[in-house]
């Protein structure tokens, strides 16, 4: 760890806005994490001028110019370890990864989902908890294992689904969401407080318990 702070290489595919979160926790002096590199799959994605405009080092590793997953991953595993990473963060990376490079890098690998796992894995998560009448949502920081969207979850966050919601208002009520928990499961990983057992992330000494129960929709006033 440079000057005890977590190395982290953050992959992307597109806009960036989780990126830009992280960019922005990691610019207080007090935080325990360092972005050294910013990759992404896809030539134009905005996530690489934000990385840019913070003055991080940006690779683009295209996967349709190797003939296979392996071969894609493996000149991605050389950029990650040529910067020194120490955490891997996917941060909307449209790329799923195989077996072997989930395992080499295994609790040294987080993702974040906009959906309360294990509902609603893959795809189009907002349509499908709306179209299932859910009353919540929500997103989560977890681990990656080899099965997609599967391993320890390290923190969600949820909302409700609104009567009127669509796709896009709750997707946009995630994401206010997501850009809140992301910065704090790396807070908590780079102070070591996030600890794997088994298939259960730990995370000790947190002090900001909530309380009580969130109701949807909220019961008629008495
Ligand atoms: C985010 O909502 C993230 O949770 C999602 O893609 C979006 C990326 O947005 N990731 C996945 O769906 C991965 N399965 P961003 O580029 O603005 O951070």
């Amino acid at each position: 760890m440079a000057g005890g702070r977590l190395q982290v290489a953050v992959l992307i595919s597109g806009r960036g806005s989780n990126l830009q979160a992280l960019i922005d926790a990691c610019a207080k002096a007090d935080f325990p994490a360092e972005i050294v590199r910013v990759i992404s799959n896809e030539a134009d994605a905005g996530g690489l001028d934000k990385a840019a405009e913070a003055g991080i080092p940006t690779a683009v590793v295209p996967h349709r110019d190797y003939p296979d997953r392996p071969a894609f991953e493996a000149e991605l595993d050389k950029e990650i370890r040529a910067a020194g990473t120490e955490l891997i963060a996917l941060a909307g990376f449209m790329r799923l990864l195989t077996e072997g490079f989930v395992d080499a890098w295994r609790d040294r690998l987080i993702n974040i989902h906009p959906s309360l796992l294990p509902a609603f894995k893959g795809l189009h998560t907002h349509e499908r908890a709306i179209d299932a009448g859910v009353r919540f949502s929500g997103c989560t920081v977890h681990y990656v294992r080899p099965a997609m969207d599967e391993g320890p979850i390290i923190v969600q966050a949820a909302v409700p689904i609104l009567a009127d919601d669509d796709a896009d208002s709750l997707g946009g009520r995630v994401l206010a969401q997501e850009h809140l928990i992301y910065p704090l499961a790396l807070r908590l990983i780079g102070e070591g407080k996030v600890r794997v057992d088994g298939e259960r992330a730990i995370v000790d000494e947190v002090t900001d318990q909530p309380t009580g129960a969130t109701i949807n929709p909220s019961p008629p006033k008495v």
